[in-house]
């Protein structure tokens, strides 16, 4: 049985006092064991916001992190200083690092294999754009996605810690969410790259999310979809709204 995991990506929004505020408001409501949730503010935040949800079942996600150890690499993080300050989950490959910050799979995938190194659970994000789901070319683009982001990455840590978000690009940000049916389908064929990829017990156990317009009045059906396993909430993770989807 996959645990459900909901994670809140806040993007570039709350500076350290307003997340500090709206965590400490909410924090009481959305800690839970009865699925995994997982907080991602700004970088600047996460040293605070950890020591917020210290002592609870609320765990600390980074939007990003760069795959070298230290160094003259000026503006990155590295996978150490997120151990450092609790983060326990990061984002990659999102679809807006992929877009504005050239993010490729090579990237995507030397980023994901150095935050395991760390213990960090990568959530390592897929999806295609829409002319992509219009010329139905969607599922060679999320396959390769998933390939090349995962290339060389232990059978053990796919099962345990890696989670994959399947966000279809179309459906963020814009209010336009992808049916759960679609959802559900675009997660099963991913489970079944990652049979082909590594085995049947593998594909059965790794985590995938979807993310997309996720909002109060949609989740449990998401939610509750064969295999989708948890979601990726941008918008609705700013707000009170993160509460009902975390109880959904
Ligand atoms: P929205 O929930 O705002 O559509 O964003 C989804 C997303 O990109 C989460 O990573």
């Amino acid at each position: 049985m996959r645990k459900k995991i909901i994670a809140g990506n806040w993007k570039m929004n709350y500076c350290v006092n307003k997340a500090e505020e709206f965590v400490s408001q909410i924090k009481d409501t959305i800690n839970t064991d009865e699925v995994d949730v997982v907080i991602c503010p700004n970088f600047v935040a996460l040293d605070r916001i950890s020591d917020l949800i210290y002592g609870t079942n609320i765990k600390l996600g980074a939007q990003n992190v760069y795959f070298e150890d230290k160094g003259a690499y000026t503006g990155e993080t590295s996978v150490n200083m997120l151990a450092a300050v609790g983060v326990s989950y990061c984002i990659v490959g999102h679809s807006e690092r992929r877009q504005y910050f050239n993010e490729t799979d090579e990237i995507v995938n030397k980023k994901a294999k150095k935050l395991l190194e760390k213990d960090i659970a990568p959530i390592v994000c897929v999806g295609e754009t829409l002319e992509e789901r219009e010329s139905e070319k969607m599922y060679e683009v999320v396959e390769k996605q998933v390939r090349n982001s995962l290339d060389g990455i232990d059978k053990d840590l796919i099962m345990n810690k890696v989670v994959i978000a399947y966000e279809p690009i179309w459906a963020i940000g814009t209010g336009k969410t992808a049916t759960a049916e679609q959802a559900n389908e675009m997660c099963k064929y991913i489970r079944e790259v990652i049979a082909k990829m590594y085995d049947e017990e593998t594909s059965q156990k790794v985590r995938i999310q979807y993310g997309g317009s996720v909002k109060p009045s949609n989740a449990s059906e998401i939610l509750n979809m064969s295999d989708i396993d948890g979601a990726l909430v941008g918008g609705a993770s700013l707000t009170n709204d993160f509460v009902a989807i975390v109880n959904y």
